[in-house]
C-alpha cells in the first residue's frame, strides 16, 4: 500500500462505529488516530482490547497497534495536528424529551476540533443524523475554524451491521458521499482508496455515489426505514397468522421466492432493536414533521407500534403457557421462574441498546415472574441496563428449575441447544421461540410445549 499517498485519518468517537473504522482503516494501510472523550475506552483500545464484542476486531486491533499505524488519544489538539481527514463517529441517540436525535455530541466534537485546526482539513460526518445536519455542521465550522484554512465538511453515512462490522467496513456494498466541492470529493476518495484498492485486488467494485448533503443524510435513514418496514411487515403478517391459525414462517418462505420480495429480513419474531433502527425511524419522523412532510412518514409510526406489540405477544404467550390469568393490567406471573435466553439485540453482538430481549425480560419481571437472563456476550451491558434482573453464568444455569424458557436472541448456542438435555434441567418443558429459530419438531419430540411467533401451537 503506498502509505505516503494516503491522507492521515482521525475517527472521533470510538464506539461500535468509530473503533471498527479506526482499526479497519489502519489495516487498509492508513495512519490512523482514534479519539474519544471516554478515557477508559481509549485506554482499553490503546492497550489492545476492544471495549465491545465484534468478531475479528481484536486481532486486527492488536496487529495494527503493533505495526504502529494505529494510535488512540483523548486530546483534541493531537487529533487536529495529526489528520487531514477527520471522521465524526459520535453517538446520535434519541433525545430523552422526544423522538428527535440528540446532536449535542456532534456539536461538541466539531466545536472542540475546529478551532484547533492549523491546516486545511476535511471533516466527514459518519454518524446517522437528521437531514440538514451537514449544513449546520458547516456553519459550526465557519464559526469555530480559521476561515483562511477553508476547512470543508462532507457527509458519508455508514451502513455497517454489528456482528459483521469488520467485513462491512473493509468490503462495503457502497460508499455514499455528500460533498460540496471537487476538493472534498477528491479527499474523500483518497480517504477510501484502501477500500477501492482492496476491491480491485479481489475483482470487485465498490460503487461510490456522490451526492449533495441532504441526499447523503437521507440515504441512511431511508435505508433503515425500509429495513424496519420489512421486519414490521412480516411481523404484522405474524399477528394475522396468529388469529387465523396460519404459519408465518411458511408464508414468509412462500412470498420470499418472488425475487421482488426476497427472503432476507423477512423473519417474523420479536422484532428489531439496537442502537440504530428504533431511534433512527423515530428521528426520521420527527425531522420530516419539522420540515412539513410528516404525513409521508406516518407509516413509520405504525412500523414502530407493530414492533413493540411483538414484545407484548411474548408476555401473553408466557401467561398462556404458565396457565396464568391475563387481566386489564396484563398477565399475573407472580411466583413463576422464567429463563430469558439472549440479552443483546441480535446475535454476535454485546449491544443491548433497545434490545427486545431485555425489554421482554423486564416486562416478565414487572408481571411478577422471577427472571433469569443468560447471554453469551451481552451480560456486562445487560447488568448495567437492567440491574434488577437475575443473571446466570451459563445456559444450563439459566434454565435449571424454570417453568418456561424464552429464546429472545437467536445466538447459535441457543439454536443448537439440545432440547433433551435442557428438558432434564427445567421444572416445566415450555418454550417460547421468540425468534422462530428452533426446530419445533425436535423440541416437541423432546417433550416440550413449543410456541413460536406467528405460528400455530406445535
Ligand atoms: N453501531 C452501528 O451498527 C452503527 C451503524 C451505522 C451507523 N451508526 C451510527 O453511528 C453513530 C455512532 O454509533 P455507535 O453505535 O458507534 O455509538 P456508540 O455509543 O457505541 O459510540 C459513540 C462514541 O462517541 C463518543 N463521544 C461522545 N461525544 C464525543 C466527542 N465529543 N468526541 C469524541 N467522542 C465522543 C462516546 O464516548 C462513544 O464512545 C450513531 O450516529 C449511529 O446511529 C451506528
Amino acid at each position: 500500500m503506498p502509505g505516503v499517498m494516503l491522507p492521515r485519518l482521525s475517527f472521533l468517537g470510538t464506539g461500535y462505529l468509530g473503533a471498527t473504522y479506526a482499526v479497519c482503516f489502519a489495516e487498509l494501510g492508513y495512519e490512523v488516530l482514534g479519539f474519544d472523550i471516554d478515557e477508559a475506552k481509549i485506554a482499553k483500545l490503546a492497550g489492545g482490547q476492544v471495549p465491545f464484542h465484534e468478531p475479528g476486531l481484536d486481532d486486527l486491533l492488536r496487529r495494527n497497534l503493533a505495526a504502529g499505524r494505529l494510535r488512540f488519544s483523548t486530546s483534541y489538539a493531537e487529533v487536529a495536528d495529526f489528520a487531514e481527514v477527520h471522521f465524526i463517529c459520535v453517538g446520535t441517540p434519541q433525545r430523552p424529551d422526544g423522538m428527535s436525535a440528540d446532536l449535542s455530541y456532534v456539536e461538541s466534537a466539531v466545536a472542540h476540533l475546529a478551532p484547533l485546526l492549523r491546516r486545511r482539513a476535511l471533516i466527514v460526518g459518519k454518524s446517522t443524523v437528521p437531514v440538514g445536519t451537514a449544513a449546520w455542521v458547516e456553519q459550526l465550522v465557519a464559526k469555530h475554524a480559521d476561515p483562511a484554512l477553508a476547512v470543508e465538511v462532507a457527509w458519508s453515512p455508514e451502513f455497517l451491521q454489528e456482528g459483521y462490522a469488520v467485513e462491512d467496513v473493509l468490503r462495503p456494498n457502497r460508499i455514499v458521499a455528500g460533498v460540496r466541492s471537487e476538493w472534498a470529493r477528491d479527499r474523500l476518495h483518497a480517504a477510501h482508496k484502501g477500500v477501492f484498492d482492496l476491491a480491485a485486488t479481489e475483482d470487485r467494485e465498490v460503487p461510490l455515489l456522490i451526492t449533495d448533503f441532504a441526499t447523503a443524510e437521507l440515504v441512511k435513514v431511508a435505508a433503515n426505514a425500509f429495513l424496519a418496514t420489512k421486519i414490521s411487515f412480516i411481523n404484522a403478517m405474524a399477528e394475522v397468522c396468529e388469529v387465523a391459525g396460519a404459519d408465518v414462517t411458511l408464508l414468509a418462505r412462500a412470498i420470499g421466492y418472488d425475487p421482488r420480495i426476497g427472503h432476507r429480513f423477512l423473519q417474523a419474531g420479536l422484532g428489531f432493536g439496537g442502537g440504530c433502527l428504533p431511534k433512527d425511524i423515530r428521528a426520521f419522523q420527527a425531522r420530516a414533521q419539522e420540515l412539513g412532510a410528516g404525513e409521508a412518514l406516518r407509516f413509520l409510526h405504525e412500523m414502530d407500534l407493530i414492533n413493540i406489540r411483538r414484545r407484548g405477544r411474548v408476555l401473553n404467550l408466557a401467561a398462556a403457557l404458565l396457565d396464568r390469568p391475563v387481566g386489564p393490567a396484563g398477565p399475573d406471573l407472580s411466583g413463576t421462574l422464567v429463563a430469558v435466553l439472549g440479552a443483546s439485540f441480535k446475535p454476535n453482538s454485546d449491544d443491548v441498546r433497545d434490545a427486545p430481549s431485555l425489554a421482554v425480560a423486564a416486562a416478565l419481571r414487572a408481571a411478577g415472574a422471577h427472571v433469569r437472563v443468560y447471554d453469551p456476550e451481552g451480560m456486562d451491558n445487560a447488568r448495567l441496563a437492567q440491574p434488577a434482573l437475575d443473571y446466570a453464568p451459563t445456559l444450563e444455569a439459566a434454565v435449571t428449575g424454570v417453568a418456561l424458557v424464552v429464546v429472545a436472541t437467536e445466538w447459535a448456542e441457543f439454536r443448537n441447544a439440545d432440547p433433551v438435555v435442557l428438558g432434564e434441567l427445567v421444572s416445566g418443558r415450555a418454550v417460547i421461540d421468540g425468534r422462530n429459530c428452533l426446530d419445533p419438531e425436535q423440541w416437541v419430540r423432546a417433550g416440550w410445549t413449543y410456541r413460536g411467533m406467528g405460528r400455530p401451537p406445535a
